[in-house]
């Protein structure tokens, strides 16, 4: 088989790193990929939302089945316009996409079918929103409506801080369209945790929880960026509560699209917060996540080509999917400044031979004059696996200590809140 895996990040490392292993598979391309992915994937240089160049690059290869990332290309449609054209595609259309498209949206579905999530209003105009602010009082959550990379949540402790954001979003327009409508949500507290599961239409099949690290410095401080780092297991967080996120959550989102009239297929990512009354959604997305899915995937025993065809043909329902009983974890190296403007062009220096239990997933790199390079804010997702999260842990950030390049900065405490409770779990 041939497979196209469209996009250029960590995410798409950690797709073409498994999908390569696959007998079935004979080939992947990657596009546009990155220099990291040029070791694995024959890199095409198409950019994600050029739908007619992917297209007839799939036609030309006669590629077996195209594989979609990122969200931009989901959410402009190009799983329609594949299907349209008899491609097999593995991604959600668009009209299902829109659970992470529109928080407005995500958030309808959550009310109309009673799925748990904080109270929440949206909003159009800055006067109403700021009335309602001052009203609610801090602590209380910010969120420009449509896509911001992951920067556009603003958790305000302050009344002040609420007020900036919504400034920001609403009469600045720091996010452009996507922060015109913003959607203020109850302050939840409680353990975060990632479900991604494989969907297809009402079928649901769960994968390992992860938890993602989304403020830029250690302790979670500083501003939110795409994700600083992220394990797996989750080993603090009781299994009756995974349970019950599937049972109460995810099953019944998958349930609601269909009733919908836009059943997903595709990867269906729950953010979630436990909180007293049980596991709550924070945050919908349409595809795998990044960084969790370069811990992810490296515990998964199966085929992931079986498990995408299985989705792509309507059968998930008959299929197994297995894990490894290992633990995993993924230090972002990220570029100087980001999340704020980051520098590129940096060469990178140390990066270690790839084995079975470390592998340097490249996020944003290229290649120029045989060098490897910096070509994004998050460069570098430094994964590592070992028996437990001790193990992993040690062995990633043995890794990340080796690696340079100018500006360079990553979170030391990738891992800690689970080692931390189990440590204390410990003592008691
Ligand atoms: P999101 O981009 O929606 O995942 O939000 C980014 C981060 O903001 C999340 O990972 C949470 O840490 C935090 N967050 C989002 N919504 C809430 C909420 N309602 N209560 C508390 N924290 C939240
Ligand atoms: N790591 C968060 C996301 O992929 O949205």
């Amino acid at each position: 088989m041939k497979v196209l895996v469209v996009g250029s990040g960590g995410r798409e490392h950690a797709l073409v790193w498994k999908l390569a292993q696959s007998p079935k598979v004979s080939q992947v391309f990657c596009a546009p990929g990155n220099a990291g992915i040029a070791s694995l994937a024959t890199c095409v240089a198409i950019g994600v939302n050029d739908f007619a160049s992917l297209a007839e690059f799939a036609q030309k290869e006669q590629v077996d089945l195209t594989v979609i990332g990122p969200e931009d290309p989901l959410l402009g449609g190009i799983v329609d316009y594949f299907e349209e054209r008899g491609l097999a595609v593995f991604g959600p259309a668009k009209e299902a996409a829109l659970l992470e498209g529109s928080k407005t949206f995500a958030k309808d579905i959550m009310k109309k079918y009673e799925i748990p999530t904080g109270a929440y209003r949206s909003f159009t105009a800055h006067n109403e929103a700021l009335a309602y602010v001052r009203e609610q009082g801090a602590p209380i959550v910010i969120k420009a409506d449509g896509l911001a990379a992951g920067k556009g949540v603003t958790v305000a402790h302050a009344l002040s801080e609420a007020e900036e954001a919504l400034a920001a979003m609403m009469l600045d327009g720091v996010f452009a369209e996507a922060g015109s409508t913003v959607v203020v949500e109850e302050y939840l507290a409680g353990e975060e945790m990632t479900i991604l599961s494989f969907v297809d239409g009402e079928t649901v099949i769960p994968m390992v929880p992860s938890q993602d690290h989304k403020p830029v410095y250690d302790g979670d401080k500083g501003p939110n960026t795409g994700g600083m780092g992220t394990y797996s297991p989750v080993p603090h967080i009781d299994e009756s509560i995974v349970r019950q996120a599937i049972d109460t959550i995810i099953v019944p989102t998958a349930k609601a699209m269909v009733a919908e009239g836009r059943p997903f297929r595709g990867i269906l990512y729950t953010g979630l917060i436990m909180t007293q009354e049980g596991p709550k959604v924070i945050e919908y997305n349409a595809r795998f996540g990044d960084p969790e899915t370069q811990v992810i995937l490296p515990r998964l025993q199966s085929d992931l080509v079986d498990i995408f065809l299985a989705a792509v043909e309507g059968r998930l329902a008959g299929c197994k999917v297995e894990w490894k009983n290992n633990a995993a974890v993924c230090v972002i190296m990220a570029a100087g400044g980001y999340p704020g403007p980051y520098t590129k062009g940096e060469e990178i220096t140390g990066l270690p031979e790839n084995t079975e239990e470390l592998i340097v997933f490249h996020a944003g790199t290229a290649e120029t004059n045989g060098r490897i390079v910096t070509n994004g804010g998050r460069v570098l997702g430094v994964t590592a696996l070992g028996k437990d999260l001790y193990e992993a842990q040690d062995k990633a950030y043995e890794a990340a200590r080796s690696i340079s390049f100018e500006g360079a900065h990553y979170r030391k405490d990738i891992g800690n809140k689970a080692l931390r409770q189990a440590e204390d779990r410990g003592r008691a």
